[in-house]
């Protein structure tokens, strides 16, 4: 099963609604709470991340028999430092985002604690792309 939702940067209108509506079709396939408790938390970082970060992208969650797969696709800026975007409390968010509640630069490393696999890419002036699986 593939499931694909459109995220549009700085719409928090809609923040929220790509993990939430995950998170119903995994209840309603009888996957186990504790997993859907780390895809909920790890793809609501993912599309607040693509809305707060990017210029817009999507929220593919692929579902198979043997894993769950939440890919987060967006169309720049990118990331200049990985390893620094990685780190706890390391953030780029600008005070406008931060008084709205977001911003605290623990959305990438809580994603890859809920991952069983992590893998994050990006070309600084390009792209980012993350795909997080976790097995059933
Ligand atoms: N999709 C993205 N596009 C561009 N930069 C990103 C993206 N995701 C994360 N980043 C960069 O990595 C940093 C750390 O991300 P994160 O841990 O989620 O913290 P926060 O979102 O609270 O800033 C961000 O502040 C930003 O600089
Ligand atoms: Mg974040």
């Amino acid at each position: 099963m593939e499931y694909v939702f459109d995220i549009a940067a700085m719409d928090f209108s809609v923040a929220g609604e790509a993990s939430s509506s995950i998170k119903k079709t995994l209840r309603q396939i009888g996957i186990d709470n504790a997993i859907i408790r780390r895809v909920a938390i790890a793809t609501y970082e993912a599309e607040i991340n693509v809305a707060i970060h990017s210029n817009g992208g999507t929220i593919t969650c692929l579902i198979s028999s043997e894993w769950i797969k939440i890919i987060a696709k967006d169309n720049g800026p990118g990331i200049k430092d990985i390893d620094k975007a990685m780190q706890q409390g390391f953030s780029t968010a600008t005070k406008e985002v931060r008084e709205m509640g977001f911003g605290a630069g623990m959305g990438l490393p809580n994603m890859k604690r809920c991952s069983d696999e992590f893998d994050l890419q990006s070309t600084f002036g390009e792209f980012t792309r993350v795909e997080m699986t976790l097995y059933i």
